[in-house]
């Protein structure tokens, strides 16, 4: 079908600015959307089907087939073959499922001749991401689909999900540096909730604590006092660091975007060995030029907020 059309979508990747993990057991959190992300294009096929390059293989394959089954039989199993491509950086904590899962869901809906509701989309984008998460929290399908700096609260024992948008009247601009590899986030999720189970003396009050300070932090957002959401991704990364799921590399990573004049910085996502850092800068491209000099992979991302001209 030389002159079939295709259909391009995309998905955006995200970054939890204040209140992963917290989020698993119920508590708000904070996520805007990056302007990396995945782009997913359909074209006409004799079924529906995800083209995943032969150099995929094994468990990775598997997984990328069943977690697309999900989707293209909740979306009506339309006639096209799904190729996708993507600039974002893949398993650091950037949402790369997430973005993976919204663009095939979008491209998926309209192939079907659906409209594009964000409800239906966050439906089908979250049939995939439950394959690849098993019990994921929805913020990050949700973050990507949506495209907006959200306050997300997950669904609860029948209780519905709740989702603000949070408007930012400064910009919000970050700059996320990568650092070491990290297992995949089921891994430190499952390692956090065993140990939540054994000592829930220990953990649950932080866990709280950390629900408080995403509430807190999205108030000051709106409010425009970046001092002071800086200040809330400091002590959040202090108390993801004392539930564990923070490492050497990420603690140097957030100490050197502090000494480098953030307002705050802290891990984003499921942490672990390595993974993504963000700062909050006024002015991150001073910092950035450093990091790139140093070798660090980092890039700058505004995730609300008025747009510079
Ligand atoms: C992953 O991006 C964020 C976690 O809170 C897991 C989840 O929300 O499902 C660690």
């Amino acid at each position: 079908m030389p002159n079939a059309p295709t259909l391009t979508s995309f998905g955006p990747g995200k970054v939890i600015l204040l209140g992963e993990h917290a989020v698993v057991y119920g508590e708000p959190a904070l996520a805007g959307p990056l302007s990396l992300g995945v782009i997913a294009q359909g074209s006409p096929a004799s079924r529906c089907k995800l083209e995943i390059p032969p150099s995929v293989r094994g468990r990775g394959r598997k997984l990328l087939t069943d977690a697309f089954a999900r989707a293209a039989s909740a979306s009506g199993l339309p006639k096209i073959g799904v190729a996708v491509s993507s600039n974002l950086p893949i398993s650091m904590g950037l949402g790369s499922s997430a973005a993976l899962s919204v663009a095939c869901a979008r491209t998926l809906l309209r192939a079907a001749g659906k409209p594009e509701k964000p409800e239906d989309v966050i439906r089908v984008a979250g049939e995939m991401e439950r394959e690849f998460h098993a019990q994921p929290s929805g913020l990050d399908h949700t973050c990507s689909a949506l495209r907006k700096l959200i306050l997300f609260r997950r669904s609860l024992q029948g209780i519905a999900p709740s989702v603000s948008r949070i408007q930012s009247p400064r910009p919000l601009r970050l700059l996320v540096a990568l650092s070491g590899k990290r297992g995949p986030t089921w891994k430190t999720v499952t390692e956090l909730k065993e140990r939540v189970a054994r000592w829930p003396a220990h953990y649950l009050g932080l866990i709280r604590e950390i629900g408080r300070i995403a509430r807190e932090g999205a108030r000051e957002i709106e409010r425009g006092d970046l001092d002071a959401l800086g200040d809330a991704m400091n002590v959040n990364h202090g108390i993801l660091t004392a539930l564990g799921v923070s490492s050497p590399p990420i603690d140097e990573l957030v100490h050197r975007l502090r000494g480098l004049g953030a307002l705050g910085a802290k891990l984003t996502g499921a942490g672990g060995e390595g993974g993504a850092v963000i700062g909050l800068f006024l002015e991150p491209e001073p910092a950035l030029v450093k990091l790139n000099q140093a070798g660090i992979h980092c890039f700058v991302s505004q995730v609300a907020g008025p747009q510079a001209l």
